[in-house]
């Protein structure tokens, strides 16, 4: 067996074909193959939620990368998540238009509310609450992504019917 067919094999005990497929059609797009290393953790991420550590070190051998490399791409990256999230993760801006506006207040309502503070999952699964810098709707703060939606405005009320059906408590 020659060292491809080898490097093959070990990747397909951990990344899927279609995982390897979709990250071989980045690695079309990029000049080197570390080029792909932010898509080839969101592509995994999507299917799985979450990269855990076979996951990364299957895409740094395949980018030709070492698993340190990778790790500091992902760490950098903070949209990458290396343990596993909820259905939903919160990502909550905690930079200074927000916190100029009250941030800090909502976030204890929301810690309230799911009883979760960052960096933790509800019992239920159902989410994952993260600070993240700016989301880039300053004029619309305090602001915060539910998933794939942008939350703007936010209020205590809104925090009561986003999530007064979650259940509370943290899965940590
Ligand atoms: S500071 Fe919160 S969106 Fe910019």
């Amino acid at each position: 067996m020659s060292k491809s067919e080898m490097i093959q094999t070990d990747i397909g005990s951990v990344l899927t074909a279609e995982e390897i497929a979709e990250i071989d059609a980045e690695l079309a797009h990029v000049p080197y193959k570390s080029g792909a290393a932010i898509d080839a953790l969101k592509i995994v991420q999507a299917n799985r939620g979450w990269v855990s550590d076979q996951c990364l070190q299957g895409i740094a051998r395949h980018l030709d990368m070492s698993a340190e490399e990778l790790e500091g791409v992902a760490t950098f990256y903070n949209l990458i998540y290396r343990r596993p999230v909820g259905e939903k993760v919160i990502l909550f801006c905690d930079s200074v238009s927000c916190w100029i506006n009250g941030c800090d207040d909502i976030k204890d309502k929301i810690s309230q509310t799911l009883g979760i503070d960052y960096g933790e999952t509800t019992s239920d699964n159902s989410y994952t609450l993260l600070p993240v810098p700016c989301l880039g709707a300053c004029d619309r703060a305090p602001v915060m992504m539910v998933g794939d939606d942008l939350v703007t405005h936010i209020d205590h009320e809104m925090v009561q019917q986003l999530f007064a059906s979650a259940e509370q408590g943290s899965a940590e």
